[in-house]
């Protein structure tokens, strides 16, 4: 599959090795343009290009979104209709309001596109090293939301490529569940155990 990524960080540039790990094509991009990634595409090797922000969401099926949450409103609208937008972003600025969760308030912005709340729970560190085949016992989860059951379907393929098994905690406005302060953000959890966690909780936390 072919695989936009938008933010060449902590977690696009790790998702972008563990994706062509895999065997996925990345087009990744980040704000100063796909000169300054010449270093990350040649480490990354054949299966990575680099682009625009526009180019990356032009060139995937799906399209990683990792960059500071604040800088939301400048992503390429546009071009990202039609696609899968995996929305990996926290806001820790508050600028989202709070009221909604952080995913449908970059969802609003981009009509057409189909987004889907992921890995904004893991660190990036552990995202690059914990993963492990499926079936290992105690296998860790990343749970992800979203309000389509085929996009979901998508994404939760490729996070079992990449390590991990998937725990779907529902729509995008569910994804509130997900965020900073749930007991399932940033802790080592199995599908199970996340689902424990968060039945212990009430559906508007935090
Ligand atoms: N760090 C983690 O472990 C972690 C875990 C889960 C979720 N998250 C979330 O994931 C997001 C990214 O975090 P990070 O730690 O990966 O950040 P980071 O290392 O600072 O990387 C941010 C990336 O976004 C790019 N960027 C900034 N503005 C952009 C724009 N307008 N268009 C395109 N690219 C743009 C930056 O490009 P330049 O380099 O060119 O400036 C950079 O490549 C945040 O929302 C964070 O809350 C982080």
């Amino acid at each position: 599959m072919r695989i936009g990524i938008i933010g060449s960080g902590n977690i696009g540039g790790t998702l972008a090795r563990l994706l062509a790990g895999a065997g996925h094509d990345v087009v990744i991009a980040n704000s100063r343009g796909p000169e300054s990634l010449a270093g990350l595409v040649a480490e990354l090797g054949d299966r990575a290009t680099a682009a625009t922000p526009a180019g990356a969401a032009a060139a995937g099926e799906v399209v990683i979104v990792a960059i500071p949450f604040t800088k939301y409103t400048e992503l390429p609208a546009t071009a990202l209709a039609g696609r899968i937008v995996v929305d990996a972003n926290n806001d820790w600025s508050g600028a989202g309001g709070g009221e909604l969760s952080s995913s449908e308030v970059i969802a609003a912005t981009m009509p057409g596109a189909v987004v889907v709340k992921a890995f904004n729970t893991i660190h990036y560190a552990h995202l690059r090293e914990q993963g492990t085949p499926a079936g290992t016992p105690g296998r860790r989860a990343i749970p992800i939301a979203g309000d389509d059951a085929a996009a979901k379907a998508t994404v939760a393929a490729l996070i079992d490529e990449i390590g991990f098994d998937v725990y779907d905690v529902g729509s995008l406005a569910d994804g509130r569940r997900i965020e900073p302060g749930s007991p399932a953000f940033n802790v080592g959890l199995t599908r199970d155990e996340i689902a424990a966690a968060l039945a212990r909780t009430s559906p508007g936390n935090r």
